[in-house]
């Protein structure tokens, strides 16, 4: 059963490791005479080969091999990961609006899995769905992706075969296409990738050894967790009752950016003076509250679509969902830090250190202070489409948690998925969702294909859309989304709370004539 499955996973160890040479931008003696757009933004660049299409597109073919690695994340906490290409973050694939991407995905793990392209709206074929677009790739199989790059900004690759465990363990890189048109030059361009891990391991990070799924040892401060307690049915535990969600936040002790913390972490190296973007990409499963310390910034993208008149703003927390992406862009003037402010434990692992040469200097800390959060509805995305028809046809999810038989759920209108109702679209109609948080818990809810269009907040009409593709929806919020049903296929909706989508919050959206080459096998669709 893949519920009990997955929690099984999850009271087992996770999760990742690699590089970040990336923080360290190789090419920084160099910056002056770089264009600005065509430097490494963080992480490895995947190196492409090179050629023309016959429609004389440029054609940009990268590989991605999934393999299991040891990565260390922290000084004391390493881990047998599943990874893309050896590193967690995977390396990052970079390439220009316009271009036709190939990706040729080898699998060199012991289970399958795919790739999908989070936020991006690729042909239905190439969405990296099981069951749903295509056959899982099995181990020692290949798939090639194939699409257009048609919309620039951040975005993400992840694998959509039990992506809990497996996004969970590591399986996860940038996806970034740069503007045709530039409107703003950045003398550096960084990706950030924020994830979160359990670190209950004691010494395993000198030994080099890693627990079995299915165990689960708190380490040194001698709790054994057993799976009852995981479900939260817990009479026989010793545990006050807690909620499941917070539970969680617990266990998941070590928060990474590019696969690191702690004393791990590559400090970003500027100039003063120089215009910097950072691509925060929340590739993890919890909400973070982001800190700029004492360093003005703005909110340049989000979930890749530009931002327009960002206003410059200070000391106010930005807040980004599982599965949102922030573009931020500052000037350096002095060294600050970026910490995490969300108290939780894992919180305090980690600061990013921004170190500016020619600037004054101050020590990295987290500063914990409580400041306000930045309000993301005053801000408008540059529209891509004008009509702003009323919908044809709408939808309410009303979303929440319950327990069965003795598991945390996570529904839609009362139902878990496979139960949930498919939402049946004609293609070119307008669509209007709107998502209700009737729980306890965060929901960042994401459609796959498609970019959205946010019109409401608790009823209050946000005075320019804003498009996104992924939709932090908190308890007690209400929201109405709009997408134009412009994309034929069969495509997820679901909480990037990938915990969540395994224990049910999830559903289709389904085009009505979509005549699918692949034959969908709906009884093994999974997160
Ligand atoms: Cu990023 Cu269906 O997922
Ligand atoms: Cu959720």
């Amino acid at each position: 059963m893949r519920r009990s499955k997955h929690w099984f996973f999850l009271g087992a160890v996770v999760v990742v490791a690699l590089v970040v040479a990336g923080c360290a931008n190789p090419h920084a003696q160099h910056s002056a005479e770089m264009p600005s757009h065509t430097k490494a933004v963080g992480g490895q660049l995947s190196k492409p080969t090179i050629s023309k299409d016959s429609q004389g597109r440029v054609v940009k073919e990268f590989t991605v091999v999934a393999k299991e690695a040891d990565w260390q994340v922290s000084p004391d906490y390493s881990v047998r990961a599943l990874t893309y290409d050896g590193t967690v973050p995977g390396k990052t694939i970079q390439v220009e609006q316009g271009d036709h991407v190939k990706v040729r995905l080898i699998n060199k793990m012991k289970v399958p899995v795919t790739i999908h392209w989070h936020g991006y709206p690729v042909p239905n074929k190439m969405d990296g769905v099981p069951g749903l677009t295509q056959d899982e790739v099995a181990p020692g199989k290949t798939y090639t992706y194939d699409f257009v790059a048609t919309i620039p900004g951040t975005y993400f690759y992840h694998s959509h075969f039990q992506s809990s465990d497996q996004v969970d363990r590591g399986l996860y890189g940038a996806f970034i296409v740069l503007p045709k048109e530039k409107r703003t030059q950045y003398d550096r361009d960084y990706v950030l990738m924020l994830d979160e891990w359990m670190n209950h391991h004691g010494n395993m990070g000198q030994s080099g050894s890693h627990m079995e799924h299915g165990e689960m040892n708190m380490g040194g401060s001698g709790m054994n967790m057993d799976h009852s307690m995981m479900m939260g049915s817990g009479q026989e535990s010793s545990m006050p009752q807690m909620d499941h969600d917070e539970m969680m936040k617990q266990m998941y002790n070590l928060y990474s950016v590019n696969g690191k913390s702690g004393s791990l972490v590559q400090p970003l190296t500027v100039k003063k003076g120089e215009r910097v973007r950072l691509r925060l990409i929340n590739a993890g499963y919890m909400t973070h509250k982001i800190h700029f310390q004492g360093q003005p910034f703005q909110i340049v993208a989000m979930d890749g679509h530009e931002i327009s008149d960002p206003p410059v703003v200070k000391d106010k927390l930005v807040v980004i969902g599982a599965g949102e992406r922030v573009d931020v862009s500052f000037v350096a003037g002095k060294d600050f830090a970026i910490d995490m402010h969300d108290g939780t434990p894992g919180a305090k692992t980690l600061v990013i250190p921004v170190r500016v040469i020619g600037g004054e200097k101050t020590p990295a800390k987290a500063d914990q202070l409580s400041l306000p959060e930045l309000d993301m509805r005053k801000y408008a995305t540059n529209s891509r489409t004008e009509n702003v028809e009323p919908s044809a046809s709408s939808y309410v999810f009303r979303l929440n948690q319950s327990m069965q038989n003795g598991a945390e759920v996570y529904t839609i209108n009362g139902k878990t998925w496979p139960n949930t109702d498919p939402i049946v679209v004609k293609k070119g109609e307008r669509v209007k969702i709107t998502f209700i948080n009737e729980g306890r818990s965060d929901h960042p809810m994401h459609l796959h294909g498609h970019v959205f269009k946010v019109i409401s907040r608790n009823d209050v009409r946000l005075s320019v859309p804003l498009e996104k593709d992924t939709l932090l929806v908190r308890p007690g919020e209400k929201y109405e989304i709009e997408f134009t049903a412009d994309n034929p296929g069969n495509w997820m909706l679901h909480c990037h709370d990938l915990h969540h989508a395994a224990a049910g919050m999830m559903t289709v959206v389904k085009y009505q004539d979509y005549k699918s080459d692949y034959s969908v096998k709906m009884n093994t669709v999974h997160e």
